[in-house]
């Protein structure tokens, strides 16, 4: 199948590249997949779980991507939930290939269904970056209605949906600037590593977004009802995905590769 990897670590972004691979077989719990749509979070070569396994093994060349929207083909031994053909989104684990690729395995307990009237486009938009807002905004940030966000970096894929926040609380929209952190009493939540400078009596919390269902379609149901909208740039196929992953230009959105029409 085809697949596009990262094959060296110090080259990063200008590493990846189009390959021919195998494809997956879905071990045991796991849901197969035909990818229909990927995106992408530009900073995975600096993961690293793209270059080794959880046991420490060299995974290069590793198939980038982990999230993704599609349908499932084929089901592991004991896997339950999911039906053949069923439209599906989520995550996948980054230990593993992912889903920069025509097929893919996840493990079922990652993925959700994917409501029929929600494109691929869209579904594949969400998973990382709807995630990471919503565990930032109420699992670690414990967000309350009438408390105001400050969310950095809004523009991007991440900041742009978190505008999840309303009606319940006011959002304000920025870029960074040195010492920008929350006020006394506030909680700075950073998504890029821990924060350079801790506030003294403020709360800091750094965290790597985790794969949950639940959370999956509360989102899904936001963005089917208008109260969320998804924010996608650059819409490409596999075979044209390698400079969209690696742009010259300044990224507007989620970049969103179609694996299939
Ligand atoms: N912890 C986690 O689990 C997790 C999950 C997902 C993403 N992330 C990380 O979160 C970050 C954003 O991801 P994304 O997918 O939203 O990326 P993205 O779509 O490329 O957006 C990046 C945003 O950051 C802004 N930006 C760039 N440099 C900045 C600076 N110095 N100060 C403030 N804003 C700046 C950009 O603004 P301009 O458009 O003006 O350049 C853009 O709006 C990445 O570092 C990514 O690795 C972490």
């Amino acid at each position: 199948m085809k697949a596009i990897v990262a094959t060296d670590q110090a080259a990063e972004a200008a590493g990846i590249t189009l390959a021919e691979r195998p494809a997956p077989t879905p071990a045991i719990n796991d849901v197969g997949v035909d990818v229909h749509a990927s995106g992408f979070v530009p900073a995975e070569w600096e993961w690293p779980s793209t270059w080794v396994d959880r046991s420490g093994h060299d995974r290069a060349p590793a198939i980038i991507g982990h999230e993704f929207a599609g349908v499932v083909s084929s089901l592991g031994y004991g896997t339950t939930g999911f039906s053949l053909g069923q439209r599906v989104f989520g995550i996948t684990d980054r230990h593993r290939d992912g889903t920069l690729a025509e097929h893919t395995a996840v493990e079922a307990r990652n993925l959700a269904p994917l409501p029929g009237n929600v494109d691929f486009t869209v579904g594949a938009s969400l998973p990382i970056s709807g995630l990471t807002a919503w565990q930032g905004l109420f699992q670690h940030g414990r967000l309350q209605a009438g408390q105001s966000v400050l969310a950095h970096g809004a523009a991007g894929a991440v900041g742009s949906i978190v505008t999840l926040a309303r009606p319940r609380v006011r959002c304000l929209r920025h870029r960074y600037r040195a010492g920008g952190g929350p006020r006394r009493g506030g909680t700075l939540v950073s998504v890029v590593g821990p924060a350079e400078s801790r506030p003294v009596d403020d709360l800091a919390i750094d965290f790597v977004v985790e794969s949950v269902p639940s959370q999956l379609v509360e989102i899904v149901d936001r963005v089917r009802d208008g109260r969320l909208r998804a924010h996608i740039g650059t819409v490409t196929t596999l075979d044209n995905g390698v400079p969209a992953l690696n742009p010259t230009e300044r990224r507007k959105g989620k970049t969103v590769i179609r694996v299939r029409p």
